[in-house]
């Protein structure tokens, strides 16, 4: 709808160019929508699924800030799936919605469908993880965290926290779901820092595809095959939760035992970290709602928007997460 009132607004103020009596421009520019006119926002939103305390948070701030900013919100689940986001794309391209946003389950394959959202002139903005395509200009902008920086901020701690051994220090890493930004981008940047001192050796690496459930399966397995795990890295906290269960089961300490370093920060996560079971939590903030809604915004009034936002994070030690914890908002 509000492409429809754009374009007459864009009539009306080619008629005042032209000395007619028609719209003028909002402020920095923006096309005005006419009086009477509905010239509400209707955005495709295309979330990943709810495999995670970090996703529900994020469906919650993406939910409540659209609704914030008068934004008429389409929501769709893929239930981690490509081919169920794919669609859900295409139904909105039919649908004709103002603006597309999507959180990519994988990194590759979506050239497609991003081109026939371009074809159709709708907009899109990723959120959340980044896709692949060496064509930007198939998306105005992408709104989320530095993965990369995640990853390093916790092989930096690890680094720090062993400086003084001597010995190896065996690793196990559970990976978030194959081929996601998120995954590949927070193994790299740990392998990165690690990697500048030969005593730590990932011995397993795995996927848990970011669920709690797979996260202490594959721990389970883990812990079978390897009896000198020093150090487990998740690469979120619902994996690290699970992974806890598994290490209780097996009589083992989790925090002192086996150290264990997670990414995301949610209650859950922050929780255990108070609690002793986790050691370090590199944050990564779901609260993206407010920030896309401005940037679609943007886009839709024809503003410039930058390539890139990165989320601001931080990180937590036992210590501060007990801190942290009573204004928790997720
Ligand atoms: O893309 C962000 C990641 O996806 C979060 O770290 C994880 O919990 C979620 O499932």
């Amino acid at each position: 709808m509000f492409k429809k009132i754009m374009a007459l607004v864009a009539v009306g103020v080619l008629a005042t160019a032209c000395g007619g009596g028609g719209e003028t421009t909002a402020e920095g520019g923006a096309p005005a929508s006419s009086g009477g006119g509905d010239s509400t926002i209707t955005m495709g939103f295309a979330q990943v699924g709810a495999e995670s305390g970090w996703r529900t948070a994020n469906t919650k701030s993406v939910q409540e800030s659209a609704k914030a900013a008068g934004i008429d919100l389409k929501f769709s689940d893929a239930q981690q799936k490509q081919e169920n986001q794919i669609k859900a794309i295409r139904s909105y391209i039919q649908q004709k919605v103002d603006i597309i946003a999507f959180s990519p389950v994988v990194e590759s394959g979506w050239d497609t469908v991003l081109q026939e959202a371009k074809a159709a002139n709708i907009p899109v903005i990723l959120t959340d993880r980044a896709v692949d395509s060496p064509d930007k200009t198939l998306y105005k902008t992408f709104l989320g965290s530095d993965f990369v920086e995640e990853g390093k901020k916790a092989g930096q701690w690890l680094v720090e926290q062993y400086a003084s051994e001597t010995g190896d220090v065996n690793i196990v890493e559970l990976q978030g779901t194959t081929g996601s930004a998120p995954a590949n981008d927070r193994k790299s940047g740990f392998a990165e820092v690690i990697g500048a001192d030969p005593k730590f050796k990932v011995i397993a690496s795995q996927s848990g595809d970011f669920t709690r459930a797979k996260g202490k399966e594959v721990m389970d397995a883990f812990l079978k095959a390897h009896p000198d795990i020093d150090v487990l890295y998740a690469h979120n906290d619902d994996m690290g939760l699970g992974a806890i269960e598994a290490i209780e089961g097996a009589g083992k300490v989790p925090g002192k035992d086996i150290k264990i370093i997670t990414v995301d920060a949610v209650k859950d996560g922050m929780q255990a970290l108070a609690d002793g079971k986790i050691n370090y939590i590199v944050e990564c903030s779901p609260l993206l709602g407010p920030q896309l809604m401005d940037l679609a915004k943007k886009v839709l009034a024809g503003e410039t928007v930058p390539d890139r936002v990165v989320t601001e994070e931080t990180t937590f030690t036992q210590e501060q997460a007990k801190q942290a914890l009573p204004t928790r908002q997720y």
